[in-house]
């Protein structure tokens, strides 16, 4: 993978929404692979100013992954995070911005039909890519097979922890998810992954210079032809 190394968050986002403004002006049908969480925010929001005299009308983007067993209207289901985060701000067609469905109706069938989504409009340009600090990206948690396409996966006690801060308790963190899988992910032709901060350091040493293993799905990057790592100095300390 390529590092780059910034100063913070900030500069993070700058660098990186710069780049995919450059794609959206090149090609209005750009279609972005989008993570939610924490981390890619710096990005969404230095978007915001950058998108003057854009046609971003056509624009298509599919979530990484959704979790299982929560109302699509809660306002932490990455059905409205990315609405709020991504779509409203930006003026994106709300129609052409796509969730993998955690509903009941939607788990049985639908990893195939997201797949086929991707397939159909031409494979991911760009995915965005988080860390979670077991290693995992989307939400294929450690064991992931790095074949694996959208399905279900049950989230680590780690995740509900580290995620339990969108929530008011743990208790109301979703057990499951459905996320793209690491083969999924392989198939987007830029993978951009961004970690701040000391607590992702060892996942990034791990997912940039450790061993490629299923124990540490963000290994999986090290198959990428063209993974760029975006970190500030902390997330980067662990690196050799
Ligand atoms: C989110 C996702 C996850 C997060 C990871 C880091 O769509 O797929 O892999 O990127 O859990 O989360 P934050 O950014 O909140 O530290």
């Amino acid at each position: 993978a390529e590092i780059v190394i910034v100063p913070d968050k900030a500069a993070a986002g700058a660098l990186v929404a710069d780049h995919i403004a450059g794609l959206l002006r090149a090609n209005p049908e750009t279609v972005l692979g989008l993570a939610t969480g924490s981390t890619p925010l710096p990005v969404y929001e230095a978007l915001r100013s950058r998108l003057e005299g854009v046609d971003v009308s056509r624009v298509r983007g599919f979530a990484l992954d959704e979790y299982v067993g929560i109302d699509p209207a809660h306002p932490e289901s990455y059905r409205s995070v990315i609405t709020r985060e991504v779509v409203e701000p930006l003026g994106l067609d709300p129609s052409r911005i796509r969730t993998p469905d955690g509903t009941p109706a939607g788990i049985e069938h639908h990893g195939e039909e997201y797949e086929e989504a991707i397939r159909a409009a031409g494979g991911i340009d760009l995915q965005i890519l988080g860390i979670g600090t077991d290693g995992h990206i989307g939400f294929n948690e450690p064991g992931s097979s790095f074949a694996s396409h959208t399905r279900v996966k049950t989230l680590t006690e780690q995740t509900r922890r580290d995620n339990a801060r969108f929530f008011d308790r743990i208790e109301d963190v979703p057990m499951h998810c459905i996320t793209q899988g690491l083969g999924t992910i392989l198939r987007a032709r830029h993978l951009v992954l961004l970690a701040f901060g000391e607590g992702k350091a060892a996942a990034v040493a791990g997912a940039v210079e450790g061993p490629l293993s299923a124990s540490l799905p963000g290994s999986a990057i090290q198959l990428h032809p063209r993974a760029t790592v975006v970190v500030d100095e902390a997330a980067a300390s662990q690196l050799t």
